[in-house]
């Protein structure tokens, strides 16, 4: 094995024969037979690429110039390079591949994380995830954590995130200190969580950087149907990354990340119910605290999770 190039032979490189040449020098001297898969299979997709389309010199250009923008736009608050993924449906495919919970019929199905998970603070159940005052219709989200048998699981961490009522993510608004329309919390012995949130809206993927451009470019939708995603761990469990998505929303057959799935969609419920809803879920203080306890209901999001033993 020489991996230093000296005493090689040197042949004339064609467009037939190079691409076996980079496989070979670029894998020779990886560490492993996972690092020779991933890096052959990608130059070998990327050359056949480059071949089919016979891509022009400008586009080539084009093409990194676009990437190179594409990481210049990330920051700490903004995952350009994720979003990329995300609108070209990589991050789906990967997560149906992944996904333990496809093999099952009774497991809740999983869908993509997308860009806006975040540190948030560990919640009491009836506490509300959305700040004092936050924008937004309130909206009761609660349910039950389960095994396939239909055992409810206790102490399942249930990490929750939103948007406010305007469609933005606390990290994409600077004027919002600290983690707001996002908390965790734990079930408790009959395996349930409970929260306020807000009622989710429809909003726009962020197109001020190089995917905005991408997506007018090609005449795609920017809007994601509304929707509450969720992050649920148990040590005995499979972790599960998933969101439910509002049956009313008219983005849901053309959510251009691609996280629908039939299973995930539910009606958000409106209930007049306040007074016994409250006090059923002990709410009564999340509810003064976003002023609004003299409405005359509100939102329900109901569902049962089901986990899959590790
Ligand atoms: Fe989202």
């Amino acid at each position: 094995m020489a991996a230093t190039g000296e005493n090689e032979s040197l042949e004339d490189l064609t467009a037939d024969n190079l691409t076996q040449h980079v496989i070979n020098i670029c894998t020779r001297n990886a560490p492993d037979d996972r690092t020779k898969e991933l890096v052959s299979g990608l130059i070998q997709h990327l050359h056949d690429y480059v071949r089919e389309v016979r891509l022009r010199t400008g586009e080539w250009e084009t093409g990194w110039q676009y990437l190179t923008e594409v990481g210049q736009f990330c920051t700490p608050e903004r995952q350009e390079m994720i979003l990329l993924s995300d609108v070209l449906g990589v991050s789906a495919l990967v997560d149906a591949i992944n996904s333990a919970q496809a093999q099952s019929v009774s497991a809740t199905e999983s869908s993509v994380l997308g860009p806006f998970h975040n540190e948030a603070h560990v919640l009491e159940n009836g506490e509300s995830i959305g700040s004092e005052g936050v924008i937004g219709e309130p909206m009761l989200i609660h349910g039950t954590v389960k095994a396939t048998d239909g055992t409810a699981i206790e102490g399942v961490t249930v990490d929750v995130w939103e948007t406010n009522g305007n469609g933005f993510y606390d990290m994409q608004d600077p004027s919002r200190d600290g983690p707001d329309c996002r908390g965790v919390f734990r079930t408790d012995s009959e395996g349930r969580f409970y929260l306020i949130g807000v009622k989710s809206v429809d909003y726009n993927i962020p197109d001020d950087g190089p995917i905005g451009v991408m997506l007018r470019h090609l005449g795609r939708n920017q809007t994601r149907p509304a929707h509450v995603h969720f992050q649920i761990k148990h040590p005995a469990y499979i972790d599960l990354t998933t969101a439910l998505y509002s049956r009313d929303s008219k983005n849901v057959a053309t959510d251009p990340v691609f996280g629908v799935k039939k299973s995930l969609i539910k009606d958000f419920q409106w209930s007049e119910e306040l007074p016994a809803v409250a006090k059923g879920y002990n709410l009564e203080s999340s509810l003064q605290r976003m002023n609004v306890q003299n409405r005359k209901g509100l939102w329900v999001l109901e569902h049962d999770f089901v986990l899959l033993r590790k």
